[in-house]
């Protein structure tokens, strides 16, 4: 684990919530795996030692830099959101498991996210269409601006989409989506609100395919001291900050 004061080289906002922050520092930044996260240090508040998790959004190794989509929800990270180019972040890095590589490099992978929680998913498609996997996107909101960076996921895969209001793509959730149908995937991850991770951990069982999901629970300290991010699991209880966030469906009692 490393404690990085990183530089905020650009701040985009992408909607009236989400930020996103692209960090960087001098030396090379340390090697990070899709599905981990950040603990980002919240300055400028009276609770000086406040962290809040982030997850990775992706590693441009190119530019050597990170990027970070933060939704500014409360005051943390709307203290973290409000960061302008030029500032510096405190960054515990990385903490977590992350996503599991598909097991050949033929595999056709399915990265299911809702809402914010696309953000782990653009890195990890791009891992997997560097190995060789073909990669689908199916990603859903509310409403067509919910929907994050869905340019810079073209690059990496099919992108499919729904929202509640039809506004953008097909209407209603992911799992009542078309492509869904013929399902010719040999792996599942996904990332978004529980009821909709417990929605795909359903279908993934039902087409019998390997499925992995990453657990938004509430995280304080990430470095599994406060527990306050426990899973009961099939291997008891676990903290999703260090067991996880990621977990196989199998383990998880949904
Ligand atoms: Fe504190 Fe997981 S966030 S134990």
């Amino acid at each position: 684990k490393f404690v990085l004061d990183l530089k905020v080289v650009a701040v985009e906002r992408l909607n009236a919530k989400n930020v996103l922050l692209k960090l960087t520092q001098e030396a090379p930044l340390p090697d990070m795996n899709p599905g981990q996260f950040v603990e980002v240090r919240v300055d400028n508040t009276s609770e000086t030692y406040l962290r809040r998790p982030i997850s990775i959004n992706f590693v441009d190794k190119l530019r050597n830099e990170l990027w970070l989509l933060v939704a500014t929800i409360g005051d943390g990270t709307r203290h973290i959101g409000a960061v302008k180019v030029g500032d510096t972040l405190n960054c515990v890095l990385p903490l977590g498991n992350g996503f599991s590589y598909p097991q050949s490099s033929t595999d056709k992978v399915l990265l299911i996210g809702g809402g914010v929680g696309v953000a782990p998913l653009l890195y990890f498609g791009e891992q997997c269409k560097a190995r060789g996997n073909e990669v689908t996107f199916l990603l859903g909101g509310r409403t067509a601006t919910d929907l994050l960076e869905l340019d810079t996921f073209k690059q990496y895969g099919e992108v499919f989409v729904t929202t509640e209001d039809g506004s953008l793509g097909e209407k209603g959730y992911v799992t009542n989506h078309s492509i869904l149908q013929k399902c010719e995937f040999n792996q599942i991850s996904t990332c978004g609100p529980k009821p909709m991770m417990i929605a795909v951990a359903k279908y993934a069982r039902a087409a019998d395919v390997p499925c992995e999901a990453s657990l938004e629970n509430l995280m304080a300290c990430g470095l599994g001291a406060c527990l306050c991010c426990v899973e009961k699991t099939t291997e008891g209880n676990l903290c999703a900050c260090t067991e996880g966030p990621v977990f196989d469906i199998k383990k998880l009692l949904w």
